[in-house]
């Protein structure tokens, strides 16, 4: 299986696939609301403080652990921790499944906002024109053309799918964020946006809630915790240097996260829509800046529009992504082709995904199980199994760079704080569902 396994054609070619996985709807849709919902900066703050504690360790370690195994997830964890690791596996294809589901219906929404506004413009009403919309036939429909266009990426393969989508994509899409971020800056009151955005209040800093979102938002933004950077690292070569990929990877992530926020509040904020955010749903982003948009005129019509494509860009790079999980390990572990396994996997998860297109509720707490508690339960697990359980990690990580000065620094992350952490987030989690909240 190993021999002739696909590869990446160049390093440039797997980095923007990675950052294609990392950069998504997190960055713009989930970072905003949750930015919004947790008070603004105070919330930026703690996102980028996990972000180096957590994410960046985690991520070096699915790099290291897909290619040193050069193999699917469920396979990866067994060839390097025996059978029962496998387990942990099944968790991320499990994961996977359950993202993609509602990951998709929401990029559905995207796709119809962005073709409907060529065609008609942003709606007069985006508030009920959003309830309208979000579930029923017509989202199935737009879900299942999202979830056609993935299979068919994944279903052409590494290489000449996503990789080349990739290329094409990301540096487009990096271009359209620095864009808007720009405009916004040119409008009057944009800077109630920036302060709320970028002056922290320290007194909402240390709430669990907070610390709980950050660190999920960490993971599901940088794909972690089910095996997508992990696979994606499988098709590297040995002398591929991890440590300088890792890092690469979370600045870009970072920044699009960031930069996109540089657009996203002074634009509401400059129209006085701040306390429709503030009460931030799911769908807040889809109703507040619709009407920003609005009031803009023309130029508001062209930016919302170049907005839409952006977010859409990024949601079927990282849609890829989850489906090439689910894909790889079928056909390590079934010896499916890829053929079969991405029209079986992207068939039943395009059926799985009616559910949350019908019943946004159902939506919302796929969301909150998948980011709050799947990827940071994978996440711990893998931490303590590469920290504590592995053998050899840093002759592993060490491969194509030797002598880096923080492997010391990274093992002992793995081992205590990111453990902690994550233990921590994942109480407070389950105590808040218990509760009710
Ligand atoms: N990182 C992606 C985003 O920000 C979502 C994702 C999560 C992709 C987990 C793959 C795995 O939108």
């Amino acid at each position: 299986m190993v021999a002739g396994r696909e590869r990446w054609s160049s390093k440039t070619g797997f980095l923007l696939a990675a950052v294609g996985s990392a950069v998504g709807l997190g960055n713009m849709w989930r970072f905003s609301y949750l930015t919004a919902e947790n008070g603004g900066a105070a919330f930026v703050l703690l996102y980028i403080v996990m972000t180096l504690l957590i994410g960046l360790p985690v991520l070096l370690a699915e790099l290291t652990l897909g290619r040193g195994a050069r193999r699917s997830p469920i396979e990866a964890l067994g060839v390097f921790g025996g059978g029962a690791w496998k387990a942990l596996g099944g968790l991320f294809v499990a994961t996977g499944f359950l993202i993609l589901a509602y990951y998709s219906v929401i990029a559905g929404w995207t796709a119809r906002y962005a073709i409907e506004a060529v065609l008609t413009g942003f709606p007069e009403n985006p508030g009920e024109y959003f309830g309208s919309i979000i579930n029923g036939r017509a989202a199935v429909a737009w879900h299942l053309v999202f979830m056609a266009a993935t299979t068919l990426t994944v279903m052409v393969g590494v290489k000449g799918g996503i990789e080349r989508l990739s290329i094409v994509l990301m540096p487009l899409l990096f271009v359209l964020v620095c864009g808007l971020a720009l405009f916004a800056m040119t409008l009057d009151g944009a800077s109630a946006g920036y302060d709320f955005y970028l002056s922290v209040d320290w007194s909402k800093l240390f709430t669990a809630k907070v610390l709980n979102d950050a660190a999920s938002q960490a993971f599901f933004s940088l794909s972690l915790g089910m095996g997508a950077i992990m696979t994606y690292a499988s098709y590297l070569p040995e002398d591929s240097h991890l440590p300088n990929e890792s890092i690469i990877i979370a600045t870009a992530d970072f920044g699009v996260a960031f930069i996109a926020g540089l657009a996203v509040f002074p634009m509401i904020f400059a129209f006085g829509l701040s306390d429709q955010v503030n009460g931030s749903t799911v769908g807040a982003l889809f109703i507040t800046l619709p009407a920003a948009f609005n009031e803009m005129g023309t130029a508001g019509y062209l930016v919302g529009i170049l907005f839409f494509v952006a977010l859409v860009i990024g949601a079927l790079t990282s849609a890829i992504s989850l489906l090439e999980v689910v894909v790889s390990s079928a056909m390590d572990v079934l010896g499916l082709s890829r053929r079969t396994a991405a029209l079986s996997a992207g068939g039943l998860i395009a059926a799985l995904g009616i559910i949350p297109a019908l019943d946004d509720g159902r939506l919302d707490v796929m969301d909150k199980l998948a980011g709050n508690a799947f990827l940071v339960a994978g996440g711990l697990i893998l931490a303590v199994f590469v920290g504590w359980v592995m053998r050899n990690p840093l002759d592993e990580v060490s491969k194509g760079a030797t002598g880096v000065r923080w492997f010391g620094l990274w093992r002992w992350l793995l081992r205590i704080p990111v453990p902690l952490v994550l233990a921590y987030t994942l109480f407070e989690f389950v105590r808040g569902w218990n509760a009710g909240s």
